[in-house]
């Protein structure tokens, strides 16, 4: 890795809002926006249970997982029509953009659409149309994991791939998301094989609020090729040699983590540990207008809370690329623009 010249602190958020980066855990229903929640609603007609836009970001203190996923799912129940998919996907596009977001993998979570009777169809072209609209228009490369429910059963999980397969060309892989203890990864394994063998990418959330016994079954079980969140690894030394060994990364999202109460305090955050660990972490958003920030507010508080310094951001930008599902060629393209803002980034005194 070539040499991080320092850079004073009070020039690092500069330097973390303008380099060059990847996106890779982002819930796109966790984007709707409470602005964008009433706007839906009031469009499809459909009746929320919150007065107005404030009362709802009021109910956004939550005390773990659960607690927002409630929520969460409420907010999604606005979602009706393509363009609402489109409208909502666009609007994290733009905010992506703004923070130099060049890369991001999208979550999507269809069961909670097709359970309301919404087609499959209606969601991934949505989404899909967005995606290509964000590389011709805003120069952001996008694309689409489709993630199964954990809360609900295998066999749910099954119908939704083979729903979703006729579109195959339009997702490069599948996830595991919702609710985590109680529903660990093994619970998935025919559809994660299935997965597999038509060719898509496999990732899981593991460790986020469960125990690191979910990453070992995620890893040699699932096969999955990242771990979502995965900050619970640092309770068993023999998972974090593996995982750094095999530069297995960790789609980490630190103010999820401080919002959901993992860590209530920001400067308690594990992050650097498991990057000095020699893990391949990268810096997420997650749920970003439930959260209380997109990619570079993570970026900015977690560097300012812990304390870390520019060769990490660099080290946490590269992770971002080298982690990524892109070609080799897209792949070397973008280190080489990481090094290029870096190089560019010359102190000077103020
Ligand atoms: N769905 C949306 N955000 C999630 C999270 N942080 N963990 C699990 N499932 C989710
Ligand atoms: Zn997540």
């Amino acid at each position: 890795m070539f040499k991080v010249h320092a850079v004073a602190a009070h020039r690092l958020p500069q330097l973390l809002r303008q380099m060059p980066k990847a996106e890779l855990h982002i819930h796109i229903e966790g984007s709707l926006e409470p602005e964008l929640i009433f706007a839906l609603a009031q469009r499809n007609g459909v009746a929320l249970p919150y007065a107005s836009v404030e009362a709802l970001r009021a109910a956004y203190a939550f005390t773990n997982l659960q607690s927002f996923l409630d929520i969460y799912y409420a907010g999604a129940s606005v979602l009706l029509h393509e363009q609402d998919f489109y409208d909502m996907a666009w609007a994290y596009f733009e905010r992506a953009a703004a923070d130099h977001v060049v890369h991001a993998e999208l979550f999507f979570d269809p069961q909670t659409h097709t359970e309301r009777g919404v087609p499959m169809e209606t969601v991934i072209h949505g989404l899909h149309r967005a995606c290509v609209d964000a590389k011709a228009q805003l120069g952001v490369d996008a694309q689409l994991i489709l993630c199964f429910l954990r809360h609900l059963s295998e066999e749910a999980a099954l119908l939704t791939l083979q729903e979703a397969l006729p579109f195959k060309d339009k997702f490069i892989g599948v996830g595991l998301d919702s609710s985590e203890v109680g529903h660990p990864p093994e619970k998935f394994t025919q559809v994660f094989a299935l997965a597999k063998a038509h060719g898509l990418h496999l990732v899981a959330h593991a460790g986020e609020e469960g125990p690191p016994a979910y990453i070992w079954s995620a890893l040699d079980v699932l096969h999955v090729e990242r771990i979502d969140h995965g900050v619970q690894a640092i309770h068993d030394p023999v998972l974090m040699q593996r995982l750094a060994k095999d530069r297995v990364p960790l789609t980490v999202c630190p103010l999820s983590n401080q919002k959901l109460c993992v860590f209530p305090n920001l400067a308690d955050h594990n992050i650097a540990q498991l990057l000095d660990a020699g893990l391949c972490v990268t810096i997420n958003s997650d749920d970003p207008a439930y959260f209380g920030g997109y990619m570079n507010d993570n970026f900015v508080q977690t560097f300012a809370a812990t304390g870390m310094n520019a060769q990490q951001a660099y080290a946490l930008a590269r992770n971002s690329f080298e982690a990524s599902f892109v070609s080799e060629t897209q792949r070397q393209h973008w280190l080489h623009e990481l090094k290029v803002c870096f190089e560019g980034f010359v102190e000077h005194d103020d």
